[in-house]
């Protein structure tokens, strides 16, 4: 059940989440939103604010009791997009889009930072309100608020996104890796250009990194686990006549992985397949392999307490036990330092045509999964830090 208290501040917090919605800024570039937030929370009584970054903000609230150190982390970013929906409140800034649900993860983790902020005498220990900047741009904003400090002495971080896969009412839950790594590698062919009528004359590249392409994709049917995926070139670019073989032919894409021992062995398999068909080619090459965001992996315990509260607020049925899922989350730099949760947000609705997948230019969020969103984080908080 939703309590009359998040619903009292419903029109509220979607008031926020508009505002937001309409003033999107990209990733290390939210210099408005953090104005925004930091005017919000500098109004409610009993936060203290820091600002251990650029953009971004963190507000403490410190219960009346001692007990542990708990963080709850929203990501604030917009997305380099055109919006295309006729909302009265959609973007005004051309090409920049909330068009991932941030705007509403800011706008619920205020409404549970105000809500929580007047039960301070029954907290046992320390909140800390993480408005996390650059989630979409790696390195991510998550590892810089983490190198400046935020996390020092807190035990539990909970994350949370909104969903259009699932409908309004529900959460996502999974133990375990929720969220797949996603790293980038760059590989250069270099082979010997040349007129198109004699090819004996050159090293062709375009039909090496045709052969490295194809190779590639063995490593997702034979290399790794079935349930492992792991491989897509996305970018091929070579070429600029119709009758002249390149000197070069340059091959970028992403690999995505749950498994981090398939993470760490990953590279090394890829420079094996170009390195052999390089040389059985002629051909030279240069291998780049970038990390990108971890795997977020939701600890065990912490997901069945999560799981618990969801249950015991909304029902058994609030609850979907979900597969793991593609994009990578940088929430995951906070999980380095101490057991985390995330979960998915249901935020689907046929009715009102909220279908539209994240980052898509007509992507619609249901507004009414907000108010669960909020139920859940201050529920979260009570059963965390309702004793010592
Ligand atoms: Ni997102």
């Amino acid at each position: 059940m939703i309590s009359k208290q998040v619903l009292d501040l419903e029109p509220q917090f979607i008031a926020w989440r508009r505002e937001l919605h309409a003033v999107p800024e990209l990733s290390f570039q939210e210099v408005q939103t953090t104005e925004f937030l930091l005017k919000h929370l500098r109004s409610i009584p009993g936060l203290t604010i820091e600002q251990p970054t650029k953009t971004g903000v963190v507000a403490v609230l410190r219960g009346a009791h001692p007990g542990r150190t708990i963080a709850l982390r929203a990501d604030i970013d917009a997305l380099p997009i055109q919006e295309e929906t006729d909302l009265p409140f959609a973007s005004k800034t051309p090409g920049v889009m909330h068009a991932c649900g941030h705007d509403g993860h800011a706008a619920m983790q205020l409404a549970a930072a105000q809500i929580l902020a007047g039960e301070r005498e029954q907290l046992h220990g320390e909140v800390r309100f993480l408005f996390q900047h650059a989630e979409e741009l790696p390195p991510g904003g998550a590892v810089e608020m983490v190198k400046a400090g935020v996390m020092e002495g807190v035990s539990e971080v909970y994350g949370m996104h909104l969903s259009s896969n699932f409908p309004t009412g529900t959460f996502g839950v999974r133990a375990g890796a929720l969220t797949s790594a996603t790293d980038r590698f760059d590989i250069e062919v270099i082979g010997k250009g040349g007129h198109s009528a004699f090819p004996e004359t050159c090293v062709d590249p375009v039909v090496t990194a045709a052969q490295i392409i194809t190779a590639l994709q063995t490593i997702v049917s034979r290399r790794v686990r079935a349930v492992e995926p792991a491989v897509a070139v996305c970018m091929v670019q070579g070429g600029q006549a119709y009758n002249i073989i390149p000197g070069e032919v340059t091959l970028t894409g992403s690999t995505r992985t749950f498994d981090r021992e398939t993470r760490r062995t990953l590279p090394q398999t890829m420079e094996n397949i170009v390195r052999g068909i390089c040389e059985a080619a002629g051909a030279s090459y240069t291998f780049r392999f970038s990390q990108g965001y971890a795997s977020v992996i939701n600890d065990a315990a912490l997901t069945q307490a999560a799981r618990q509260t969801i249950q015991t607020t909304f029902g058994e049925q609030a609850v979907l036990e979900i597969e793991p899922l593609m994009p990578g989350e940088d929430f995951s730099a906070f999980q380095e330092n101490c057991p985390g949760f995330f979960v998915e947000l249901g935020a689907r609705n046929e009715a009102n045509g909220c279908t539209f997948p994240h980052h898509n230019s007509r992507y619609l969020m249901d507004e009414a999964a907000l108010k669960y969103g909020v139920e859940y984080l201050c529920q979260l908080v009570r059963s965390r830090l309702g004793e010592a």
